[in-house]
This record gives structure tokens, sequence and C-alpha cells, in this order.
């Protein structure tokens, strides 16, 4: 046997990120994690405006000894609609826990001078059948970049996106989660597309729970990666705290659950629906799953719907301290 035999193929993956301290979480999960290629970062707008989330990316990138990764600035609006409330309320003034970042460290960095758009478009053209498009923000570069070439819905390899919820109550509205009510028209796009699309929304990452256990752990590690998750992690912990009771320092684990997806989908239960999305009224933004599959003959979406928790964690403990 070769190597090509042995070896499963990486993801490759471009990360559409707005950054934000699980977005953190996630794209270091991302970088440590062998099975995964990051060719490219493009950044949206939702924690934060683009500039700042942009400014995130890259310092992110730096502080992983990956500056050598392209970072694409994208929206800092939704298609459609007016921009809503940035979520500094939820990640701190610099969308980082409020740890002072305020310019990009590393004058070496910088944005592309193609908008986030057409990079997806370009990478994704460029690799047919190659490239996983992880989108943890706002859905809006991707919808873009439907509407710029709509056969990246027959190149990408797969979608993953961390949004909505089936099942579980939202957390910007009673029925909607932030990055899907950020930009519903985006979503519906996505969602409509007819690729592969799975859907790591609220039924799995607020099953998902970090503790200040788990922190601790991290800060204690001599990895210096696992001890940035652990400084920035406060903010979020008295977020969680403060709007939901949560005991023990736990808070959701969003972003980095759509990237456990890829590494380990055998701890995921899945179930295949069409998803439709309401673009206004106080449904707007929900992710409502036709769960007869009786009604609604579109494309279906691989909705994540139960997940091991406790495996989950371990193998993000494991892989950030490593
Ligand atoms: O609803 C959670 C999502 O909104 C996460 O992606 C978080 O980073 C924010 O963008
Ligand atoms: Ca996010």
């Amino acid at each position: 046997m070769n190597d090509a035999q042995t070896v499963p193929p990486k993801f490759k993956i471009l990360f559409d990120t707005d950054p934000g301290i699980d977005d953190a979480m996630a794209l270091l999960l991302a970088l440590v994690s062998p099975e995964i290629e990051v060719v490219g970062v493009t950044t949206v707008f939702g924690n934060s405006h683009v500039e700042a989330t942009t400014r995130n990316a890259l310092n992110l990138l730096n502080l992983a000894g990956r500056p050598d990764i392209p970072v694409a600035k994208g929206a800092d609006r939704p298609m459609v609609r007016p921009r809503g409330q940035t979520g500094e309320f939820v990640h701190g003034d610099d969308a980082m826990g409020n740890i002072g970042w305020t310019a990009v460290h590393n004058p070496d960095q910088k944005p592309l001078d193609i908008p986030a758009a057409q990079f997806i478009v370009e990478t994704v053209m460029a690799r047919p059948g190659e490239i996983t498009l992880v989108a943890v923000g706002p859905l809006t570069n991707v919808g873009l970049a439907l509407q710029l070439e709509p056969r990246i819905a027959q190149a990408a390899r797969n979608v993953v996106i961390m949004g909505g919820s089936v099942a579980t109550p939202g957390n910007v509205s009673p029925v909607a989660e932030a990055n899907i009510h950020n930009d519903p028209h985006a979503a519906a796009l996505v969602f409509g597309a007819g690729w592969d699309v799975t859907m790591a929304g609220l039924d799995v990452t607020m099953a998902v729970r970090m503790d200040e256990a788990f922190f601790a752990a991290l800060r204690r590690s001599g990895n210096r990666l696992a001890q940035f998750i652990g400084r920035i992690a406060p903010f979020y912990q008295q977020f969680h705290r403060e709007r939901y009771g949560y005991p023990d320092g736990g808070v959701d684990t969003h972003d980095p659950t759509a990237i456990a997806y890829l590494i380990a989908p055998t701890l995921f239960r899945a179930e295949r629906w069409s998803v439709a999305v309401p673009l206004d009224g106080p449904a707007m933004g929900a992710t409502i799953a036709d769960r007869r599959g009786l009604f609604w003959p579109g494309p279906k979406v691989n909705c994540l719907m139960g997940a091991d928790a406790p495996r989950v964690l371990e193998m993000f403990r494991v892989r950030l301290t490593a």
C-alpha cells in the first residue's frame, strides 16, 4: 500500500468567521488538528464589526504561528437587511474577552486585496471537490459567493455551519440563533443551494458545555494556545452566568462544535430535513425543519441533533493541551 491508501485525506477548510471568543477556540482547534488543513480564513461582521473580526483573525493566526494563512475581509452588513446589534456584549469590546486587542500585532500580515466572497469563489473553483466551507458566523460571505458563482454549490466538497436550531429555543429571539438571525437571506440561500450542508446548531452546541474546571485545566497546561483560551474565557463565562444562570463557569461551546463534527462525526447524531428560514416577522432567522419529511421537497440539511458531550469535551482538552 502506498501513502495515498493508508493516510486519509485532510479536510481542506476555508474558515468563515466573526472572531469572537468561541470562534477563536474553533480556529485554534482546527489549526492543531492533523485531520484539517486551514487553507484560508474569511471574516464577517457578527460578534463585532468586520474591521475588528478581521484584526482578531489575523492576530489569532499570528498567535498560532500561522501568519502565512491568507485572510480575506468580508461583509460588514447582511445581504438585505440592516445590520442588527453586534456581539460585544457577549465577547467584549475587542470581541476577544477584553484583553485589549486594538491593532494587528504582526505588521507583515495584511488581508488579501479581494473580498471574502470572491476569495471563497476562487478557492472553491480552483480545487473542485476538495474544499470544505466551515462557516461559524452570519452566512453573508457564503451567500454572496453563491450569488457571484452558483457553481460553487457543485464544486465545494461540503459545508459545515454553526448556526440555527431544530428543537432548542433561540439565543437571540425565542426561536432564532444569532448567526442565522444576523442574515436570514444568506442562510436561506445556503440551505437552498443543493450542496451537502451540515448544521451544527444550538441542539448540539448548547449541549456541550465547557466549564471553569475545563478552562482551569487549559490554563494549567504548558500549552500557550490553551492558556490563551483560558485567558479569553472569563468574559464569556460571565455573560453565560448573567444571561442564563449557568453554574460552575459554564459556557456554550458553539463554534468549536462544528470543528469537532469534522474531526469525529461519530460523536454526533444527525437527522436530514428540509429547512426553511423566515425572512422577517417574529420568527425571523428561525430554522424550521420539516421533521415529518412530508411538506417540503427541497434540499435536505444534515441537522446535528445530539452529541456525546463528554467525549467531545475530552477531545477538545486533549488536542488543545497537547
Ligand atoms: O449563536 C452562536 C454564534 O453566534 C457563534 O458563532 C458565536 O460566535 C456568534 O457568532
Ligand atoms: Ca462565531
